[in-house]
């Protein structure tokens, strides 16, 4: 069975979910071959047998460039995937609305797995409420859930289709709130980034990062959410914090209600026996975001 992963990551927490899978199918199979989804070319994919697919969600639902790349996949008829992610507490339409896409394609979902994961969010303090995870009984599950895939992909294929899971649903406010939080939406609520020249060092930090080539510093004027995902990485990538603008405080002033729900699904999950506690919540202090703790060191460095 030849077997890859694709992932989107970037602070990293998928991607160790990625490899850690990979781990497990290696243990199986001997071999798994992983790879960046920008680097993947539709073509690349006919040898696999069974494809594993990763990113993390953003506003409650996958991020709108990776819906993009599962719509433009060729047919996928025959081929097993499974899907994983990593999320701060709310998971979303995530898995509904990919295997949805994959299923339009023919694909059988064969597996799903999630982790909470830490966020390094520039509106939020930090640590924040989910920063220690995934802990080393969620890295544990997730190399098991490596093993078991392809045994399981396996059977599915000899015809045991009572082993084919339904997607990992969520509540119906959740689905609500990711049906609000369109691209449209997010361009009319979110203030535009905004690059303060004088921090800029045109480093291209911000540009090589951008998922979707939103970012030209060499333009005049520089380019900027041309296209954008709303993902806010080169806000978190400029090392100067040359990029921010109105968003960063209009993103603070929401964190701490937003913060109320984040923490209410986890103490959901943790009466489930789902995500154990590393950091207290009443502990974070609203008042200082990472974005200006970032700031504050620069201004501090000799
Ligand atoms: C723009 C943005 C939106 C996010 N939205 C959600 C969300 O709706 N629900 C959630 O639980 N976590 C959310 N997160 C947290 C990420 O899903 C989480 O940090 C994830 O593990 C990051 O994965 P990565 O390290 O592979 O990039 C969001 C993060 C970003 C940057």
């Amino acid at each position: 069975m030849k077997t890859l992963i694709i992932h989107f990551s970037q602070t990293g927490n998928t991607l160790r979910m990625a490899d850690r899978i990979r781990d497990g199918i290696v243990e199986r199979t001997g071999r798994c071959d992983v790879m960046a989804m920008r680097d993947v070319e539709a073509g690349s994919l006919e040898d696999y047998d069974l494809i594993g697919f990763g990113t993390p969600v953003f506003y409650f639902q996958e991020p709108f460039h990776v819906r993009d790349f599962l719509k433009a996949l060729p047919d996928q008829k025959g081929k097993h995937w499974f899907l994983f992610g990593t999320h701060g507490s709310m998971w979303g339409t995530m898995f509904l609305s990919m295997a949805d896409i994959l299923k339009g394609k023919e694909a059988e979902v064969v597996g799903y797995h999630h982790n909470y994961a830490d966020a390094f969010l520039q509106f939020y303090p930090y640590p924040f409420v989910t920063t220690g995870h995934p802990d080393e009984k969620e890295i544990e599950e997730t190399r098991a859930f490596g093993r078991e895939i392809p045994e399981v992909s396996r059977r599915i294929a000899e015809g045991d289709r009572s082993l084919i899971p339904q997607p990992v649903s969520c509540p119906d406010l959740w689905k609500w709130v990711a049906q609000g939080f369109s691209p449209e939406v997010l361009s009319q609520l979110l203030p535009p980034l905004e690059i303060d020249l004088d921090r800029c060092t045109e480093c291209g930090l911000c540009q090589e990062n951008c998922p979707v080539q939103g970012i030209d510093i060499e333009s005049n004027p520089r380019r900027l959410q041309d296209p954008c995902v709303y993902c806010t990485y080169c806000i978190t990538v400029c090392p100067t914090c040359a990029i921010g603008g109105d968003i960063i405080d209009l993103m603070a002033a929401l964190a701490p209600e937003f913060a109320k729900h984040y923490i209410r699904n986890l103490e959901n999950a943790a009466a489930e026996g789902k995500f154990e506690w590393k950091i207290d919540p009443a502990s974070i202090d609203f008042s200082d975001n990472l974005f200006r703790q970032r700031e504050r060191k620069l201004k501090n460095r000799p």
